[in-house]
């Protein structure tokens, strides 16, 4: 594939570094064990890593708690450690994305240590700090606003009270975080992935938040009211530019932002002239309701609203986010690969959802997650996502030789890497050769999307270009489904009978089956 960035034909594979593979045997995941996997990643076919934070951390949030921005917490590894991942992720032609956190720090970074320390501190405009709390909410419970004795005013934080919000209208709070970008930068990595980017600038006057019409008792408190005041506000986008100045300062890196808004608002986030962020991350397909209707318009309202020239990108799963298979069931994981992959521009994989991972049951006295904690029993809880990933049958799955800090799921001695690469027919297999697939038609990833059309719970749609029309049919029903195609040679199935062959004028399609037909020109 030729002139396109790498970031817009990447496959790129979110990995939580806590839960992937454990070197040392103390439980949790680390930077070396991410390194005795690589050749794992390179076999599967994706083009980069995502690592989410492994900064020094107090780990309150694990690790979206930032203590230093430019080190390596000793519980992933040292810099050095970091460093030779990075060369042997390089030598293998893939690609680092990290994770920035630049909407708040820890309350243990010495910014706010600093800031807390008394009123007249130069570092107090460095956060917010008011006499009075406003309406606004914490995103995991409760009042945004915490009381500080020391300096006796309150401070905002967004998420945890450990995790106070960055005063982003202060020039020196960007400075301060450019810094540490260009620190990364230099070392090589070749892009960020922004955490929370939509909630970084807040309302200067601080007015309350008008209530939420809709909200219903059991609903996180966090939607009592609307975000109007604290989060997408129109300076925003100047500072996005500023950070996307900074990744441009160096030769082909990525700026990704993580923004969960309506369709019409993330768009603007591509920026004036695409100078905003490249990929706002298009949540979609994590967001829409199963069924052919609902994915068609999901899928059509996103593309149709794509300013012109801004690159298309889509998510299947996340750390914050129920597993894909258990959202839409084990039965219907294949399909969401087929179509995950066959859909335009860049591609976002979560760790283990390529061997069908499912959400695993966490015991309430076993709960780590603090949005699990400070809202418990109403579904926020995103421990069941990030258990350790299988690698082996064996008691600990080849993930650690210690006591994993989350359990392994239940079924990881059937479900475990070893077993599924025996498996020809297995997702793991079907997600190999789905990712080949991409690589070898480039009108999966540069094509017009056409066509999109949904009739008793099947999606279809068509891809053009490259020389090359492909149709892709996705049967979303618990019914064998009778579909007419044009003809053409069967390039891909999600279910073995189905595949090679010939698509002909009528054919059947089994229960949460789907292929990918390349059409006679
Ligand atoms: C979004 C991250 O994905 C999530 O895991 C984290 O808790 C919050 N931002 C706060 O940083």
């Amino acid at each position: 594939m030729h002139a396109i960035a790498w970031w817009q034909h990447a496959i790129i594979y979110e990995v939580y570094p806590r839960s992937f593979q454990d070197s040392d045997g103390d439980g949790i995941g680390d930077l070396n064990g991410i390194l005795q996997r690589l050749d794992y990643l390179v076999k599967l076919g994706v083009d980069a890593l995502w690592i989410t934070p492994f900064y020094p951390s107090p780990m309150a949030d694990f690790g979206y708690d930032v203590a230093d921005y430019c080190g390596v917490d000793p519980l992933f590894g040292t810099m050095r450690d970091f460093d030779r991942l990075l060369q042997e992720i390089h030598s293998r032609g893939l690609k680092l994305i990290l994770d920035l956190v630049p909407n708040h720090t820890s309350d243990q970074h010495p910014w706010f240590l600093e800031s807390r320390s008394s009123r007249d501190n130069p570092k107090r405009d460095w956060y917010l700090w008011r006499d009075e709390p406003n309406n606004w909410q914490s995103n995991f419970g409760g009042s945004g606003w915490e009381w500080d004795e020391i300096s006796g005013q309150y401070y905002y934080h967004s998420f945890l009270k450990q995790q106070p919000d960055l005063n982003w209208r202060n020039p020196m709070v960007r400075t301060a975080i450019f810094e540490a970008m260009r620190f990364w930068l230099e070392r090589g990595v070749d892009g960020f992935r922004v955490d929370v980017m939509w909630l970084m600038i807040k309302d200067d006057q601080f007015r309350d938040n008008p209530p939420n019409p809709s909200y219903c008792a059991g609903q996180p408190s966090s939607h009592r009211f609307l975000p109007v005041f604290n989060s997408d506000r129109p300076q925003v986008h100047e500072v996005v530019s500023e950070m996307r100045a900074v990744t441009d300062d160096y030769r082909d890196r990525v700026l990704i932002g993580e923004i969960y808004l309506p369709i019409p608002q993330l768009m603007t986030y591509y920026g004036k002239n695409l100078g905003g962020t490249q990929l706002p991350f298009n949540f979609q397909l994590l967001q829409a309701s199963w069924t052919a209707e609902a994915l068609a318009a999901a899928i059509s309202e996103y593309t149709n609203a794509l300013p012109a020239e801004a690159w298309p990108n889509w998510v299947l799963g996340n750390h914050d986010s129920a597993r894909i298979a258990t959202r839409v069931g084990t039965h219907r994981a294949r399909l969401a690969a087929m179509l995950l992959l066959s859909l335009p521009g860049t591609i976002t994989l979560y760790y283990g959802d390529e061997i069908g991972m499912t959400n695993v049951s966490i015991p309430p006295e076993m709960v780590q997650d603090p949005a699990e904690k400070n809202e418990p029993g109403i579904g926020v809880g995103r421990d069941p996502e990030r258990t350790p990933m299988p690698w082996d049958g064996s008691p600990l799955a080849g993930f650690t030789n210690g006591r994993p800090w989350l359990s392994l799921g239940p079924d990881h001695g059937a479900l475990n890497v070893v077993n599924l690469e025996q498996d020809p027919e297995s997702i793991l297999h079907l997600y190999r050769s789905l990712i080949a697939l991409r690589k070898s038609h480039p009108v999966l990833v540069t094509g017009e999307l056409q066509s999109i059309d949904a009739a008793n719970n099947a999606l279809s749609y068509e891809r053009h270009g490259c020389g090359e029309r492909l149709r892709v049919i996705l049967n979303f029903g618990d019914a064998p489904l009778a579909i007419s195609s044009e003809s053409g040679e069967i390039l891909a199935a999600t279910h073995p009978h189905a595949r090679s062959g010939q698509a002909s004028k009528l054919m059947q399609l089994g229960a949460a089956e789907g292929i990918i037909v390349r059409l006679r020109n």
